[in-house]
């Protein structure tokens, strides 16, 4: 089993980055958590973090034949990125989406998500462990929800 992670502009400075939002772990620390999960649970995690919403898109037509599933965060490009939406739904994987922070709870711009409705489901609001969560999920659905 192989899940990707994505992990969309400006979540290269995690830790540095306004810390009262994102907080302080780094998206090295949460990568190498991510594996180390995976790793547990006999799943191989492969994680890929670009600043080009081209990249991100090409990353999921290159991996979508190899991979079972992603989990996403495209940061900025979840508000606008009709592309990156059409990349989602092209290459036709359960995925999860995922926001360190609770983006309904901030500025009007980021209530609304491309994704949203093309995803499994959505994580928000809970920091690095979002994305554990996420992984579980994801994990325990391609093991068991999917043959159900
Ligand atoms: C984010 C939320 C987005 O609105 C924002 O543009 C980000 C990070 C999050 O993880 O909370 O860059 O995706």
């Amino acid at each position: 089993m192989r899940i990707d992670v994505l992990h969309g502009p400006n979540l290269n400075l995690l830790g540095e980055r306004e810390p009262e939002t994102y907080g302080r772990v780094t998206l090295a620390e949460i990568d190498k958590r991510l594996v180390a999960i995976g790793a547990e649970l006999s799943c191989d995690v492969h994680t890929f973090q670009s600043n080009h919403e081209g990249a991100l898109i090409e990353y999921l037509h290159e991996t979508r034949k190899a991979t079972d599933a992603y989990i996403l965060n495209p940061a900025g490009y979840t508000h606008t990125s009709v592309a990156l939406r059409d990349a989602v739904i092209a290459v036709a994987k359960p995925a999860i989406e995922v926001h360190l922070s609770n983006t309904e709870a901030r500025e009007a711009f980021r209530h609304k998500s491309l994704l949203a409705d093309v995803v499994m489901g959505r994580i928000q609001g809970l920091g690095a462990r979002g994305y554990e969560w996420a992984l579980r999920a994801l994990i325990e659905h391609l093991r068991t929800d999917r043959h159900a």
